[in-house]
């Protein structure tokens, strides 16, 4: 069985492989993108790559319907728990886990990572998810950064980066980065969900295409990509 990655809008992407399904940065309520519910999604696990309420989202919701578990760093884990959060998994920079649905590693972002309530969300993330298929690294918020050289040692078969700018990098950063993470495939997000991150992404793909050795993929939502 293949694995897909599906996106739900904004940052929000559903992963499927190895028959699980796998949430990242859930974010339905509230998404001006999203043509899900978070009363109907299904969910063995959810990531959550930093802090802020466009990621961590329906979260709480989610996994106490679906009892899925929820893989983030320390700070938003002991946050989730004091939701009533009933199965999650804390991690940190730098460190890898196997589950049941594939091996995580948490990288660094810059960015910020204060929880809706004004908890410190602890530092934000990236995501490495390895699947048998290949390896997806999520990116979440961030600006540049020259360790993306780093992250580009693993192997990808995709990189899901933010082109928004204002928040997180633009365009142009974000070709930057993909010549750095060398990709087979680069997917983007985090745009076009406020008019203040609205972007060409015609003009990124054709950009990434010209400059990069990376398949640029524009996801509509509810649009997948297969692995
Ligand atoms: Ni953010
Ligand atoms: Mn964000």
């Amino acid at each position: 069985m293949a694995t897909t990655i599906t996106a739900l809008g904004h940052a929000a992407f559903q992963v499927e492989t190895g028959g699980k399904t796998i949430l990242i940065d859930p974010f339905l309520t509230g998404n001006p993108l999203a043509t899900v519910t978070a009363d109907s999604i299904a969910a063995d696990a959810i990531l959550v790559t930093h802090g802020h309420s466009d990621h961590v989202g329906d979260t709480v919701e989610i996994a106490k319907r679906t009892k899925a578990v929820v893989v983030s760093n320390y700070e938003i884990v002991s946050w989730l728990q004091e939701q009533g959060v009933p199965n999650a998994h804390p991690m940190h920079i730098g460190g890898s886990h196997a589950f049941d649905f594939g091996t995580v590693k948490l990288t660094i972002a810059h960015h910020g990572s204060v929880l809706p309530d004004g908890t410190n969300g602890g530092n934000p993330t990236g995501i490495i998810l390895k699947t048998e298929d290949g390896n997806i690294y999520f990116a979440g918020d961030t600006g540049l950064f020259l360790d993306m050289q780093l992250i580009g040692e693993e192997n990808l078969a995709v990189a899901v980066l933010p082109i928004g700018d204002n928040f997180t990098m633009g365009p142009d950063d974000a070709v930057k980065a993909t010549k750095l993470l060398k990709p087979t495939t680069v997917i983007p997000h985090h745009y076009d969900t406020w008019p203040l991150i609205a972007q060409d992404t015609a003009a990124w793909a054709k950009m990434t295409a010209a400059e990069t050795s990376a398949t640029p993929v524009v996801l509509g939502v509810g649009e997948t990509h297969t692995l």
